[in-house]
């Protein structure tokens, strides 16, 4: 990529005297910038349909921190919304969508044009990409199919979606082609991002954790080497990022899928373990934990030292172990930037 992006450079291999940084759901309800705007789309899911609205959303966190990637504001669940499963946010439940449980539910699923429903996806990509700086990257993203089936089948959020996996005992030949057809509209959804304009691409596997073997193999390990692989082979120059959350030691499993080019870790994985044995394979990205942000201060400041001081001498990109929670205060999020900028406490 002739782009001089930090972030793109240390995907590729580069080592810097301080890592890029940017945060996963750096953008949303922390921001008071976001609610206002939010406020004004309406809900959540017109603010993502709108691209002038989503790509202001976008760029939000890279004005006020100066990171150094925008993540394309955006959600895992507009694929099932394209598929016409009636996803709709309400205030304090979090996503609904009408489940699907039989063969009739997803049979006209491989045949849905899902790339026009989302067309103000690749506009907010586009836009995002003309008002940033050269050195700046633009991540597009999806969810892995599994994530995405979980939402998929239960109709909303779940305590413990792994337990879902009895509905692939049960119906094995069900689940295993709704996955199928999942990461086939991945595959089409991200090589559109990458057209649009996104420089790298991550894929949000936030509920592999809690599968057993070869469960997770199959439902999440392996998809998620068929879409690498797909954007590999047409799209060779955008570096991909999986984030398995919560994998612990299976994670070697995803840092093995040849065509991935960074590993984020979540907060539960410890970072020493993290180093010596995903390091050699892939740029791992993140770690922190979320919730030290809330507070921030020494705490804060001592888990991320931990960070840098392990992946020095590695590529690596700063980032948390999962998402900002609502309650983070905006100037915690200046002085972490801050501090893993090299400008001190
Ligand atoms: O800043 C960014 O990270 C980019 C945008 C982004 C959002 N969601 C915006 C959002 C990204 C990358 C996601 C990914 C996503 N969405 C995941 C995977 C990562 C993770 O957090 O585990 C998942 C599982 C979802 C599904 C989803 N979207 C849920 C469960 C919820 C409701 C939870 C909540 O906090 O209300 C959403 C809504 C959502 N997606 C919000 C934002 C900013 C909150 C919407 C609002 O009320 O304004």
């Amino acid at each position: 990529m002739s782009r001089n992006s930090k972030f793109l450079n240390a995907l590729s291999g580069d080592v810097s005297a301080t890592p890029p940084v940017w945060y996963m759901r750096q953008a949303g309800r922390y921001l008071p910038e976001y609610r206002a705007l939010r406020a004004k789309a309406g809900s959540f899911l017109d603010l993502c349909f709108d691209s002038d609205l989503a790509s202001e959303v976008t760029l939000q966190p890279i004005r006020r921190f100066d990171l150094d990637a925008a993540i394309l504001f955006a959600d895992i669940l507009l694929i099932p919304h394209a598929l016409g499963r009636n996803l709709r946010f309400a205030e304090g439940e979090g996503p609904l969508l009408d489940p699907v449980t039989h063969e009739t539910d997803i049979s006209g699923f491989r045949e849905t044009d899902i790339l026009s429903d989302l067309s103000a996806v690749f506009e907010t990509v586009t836009k995002t990409r003309a008002s940033l700086p050269e050195d700046k990257a633009v991540i597009g993203f999806a969810g892995a199919p599994w994530t995405v089936a979980t939402y998929m089948l239960a109709g909303r959020s779940m305590k413990d979606p792994a337990a879902l996996r009895f509905q692939y005992y049960e119906h094995p030949a069900f689940i295993t082609e709704l996955i199928d057809i999942l990461t086939t509209h991945t595959i089409a959804y991200l090589k559109a991002q990458i057209d649009a304009g996104a420089d790298a691409i991550q894929l949000f596997d936030t509920w592999a954790a809690g599968l057993p073997w070869p469960v997770l193999d199959k439902l999440s390990i392996r998809p998620l080497e068929k879409i690498a692989s797909a954007l590999k082979a047409s799209r060779p120059e955008t570096p991909i990022i999986l984030f398995p959350k919560g994998v612990g030691e299976k994670s070697i499993e995803y840092a093995m899928i040849g065509h991935a080019d960074g590993l984020g870790i979540d907060y539960g994985m410890d970072p020493s373990w993290a180093r010596a044995n995903l390091s050699d394979h892939v740029t791992v990205q993140g770690g922190l934990d979320p919730l030290l942000v809330v507070n921030g201060g020494k705490a804060m400041f001592d888990a991320a030292e931990t960070l840098l001081k392990l992946f020095h001498d590695v590529p690596y990109v700063f980032n948390l172990g999962h998402g900002f929670v609502p309650q983070t205060p905006p100037e915690n999020v200046a002085a972490l930037t801050e501090f893993i900028r090299g400008k001190g406490r």
